[in-house]
């Protein structure tokens, strides 16, 4: 499938990075974990909201059932945790693609489900409402299905293509001045 195609092969190695990144801090950490959700945080709450404003996003099945925002808030609430500051996200404008955006939100839920089994063999016990929303709906599988019905010009793959590298770029960044901040002030990633 040509949009797909497109999407796997722009994003490919960001995603990569992003795996690589996390997986740098064991997820079956207090920290680790801590680090993963509050990355979650800078951004998705933000992107949900500019989803939901948008008329393409309801026309993607059970639409309202995929948001994760009030999961996440959950967990962090239970770890006693903020939620951070959001990001400046203002990419999120008229142009962007709401397929672009939801491929990276919903291929997200097939990296948590592989953290969550990482949790499940561990001794860890963290809240995973966010890495287990969706768990047993066949989200990805009606993605995917809807993605086969969007438009697929030279000209929307590539706001997809673009939208979608956008919001990876915002989740690295998001890492990255994480690990920063907490090497500033307490001199240790
Ligand atoms: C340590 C962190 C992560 C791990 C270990 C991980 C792992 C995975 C795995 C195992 C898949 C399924 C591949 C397959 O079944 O073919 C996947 C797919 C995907 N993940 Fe991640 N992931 C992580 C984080 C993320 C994050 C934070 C995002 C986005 C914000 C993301 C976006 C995606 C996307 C878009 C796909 C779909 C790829 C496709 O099939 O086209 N992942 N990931």
């Amino acid at each position: 499938m040509q949009l797909l195609q497109a999407l796997r092969e722009a994003t490919g190695p960001l995603h990569r990075r992003l795996d690589d990144a996390v997986s740098a801090q064991p997820i079956e950490t207090l920290s680790g974990y801590a680090r993963f959700l509050s990355m979650h945080a800078e951004i998705l709450p933000a992107v949900e909201d500019w989803l939901l404003r948008s008329r393409d996003f309801a026309t993607l099945p059970e639409f309202r059932d995929r948001l994760r925002t009030d999961a996440l808030r959950r967990d962090l609430s239970a770890l006693k945790l903020p939620m951070p500051k959001m990001r400046d996200m203002s990419f999120l404008n008229d142009e962007s693609s709401v397929v672009g955006i939801c491929y990276v939100l919903e291929g997200s839920r097939l990296g948590a489900a592989y953290l969550c089994s990482l949790l499940g063999k561990s001794d860890a016990t963290l809240p995973t409402a966010f890495l287990r929303h969706g768990s047993g709906r066949s989200h990805w599988k009606t993605f995917l299905a809807w993605l086969t019905e969007q438009d697929r010009s030279g000209l929307a793959t590539g706001q997809a293509v673009f939208s979608a590298r956008q919001v990876f770029d915002s989740y690295l960044k998001a890492l990255l001045e994480q690990d920063n901040n907490r090497k500033r002030v307490f001199g240790t990633s």
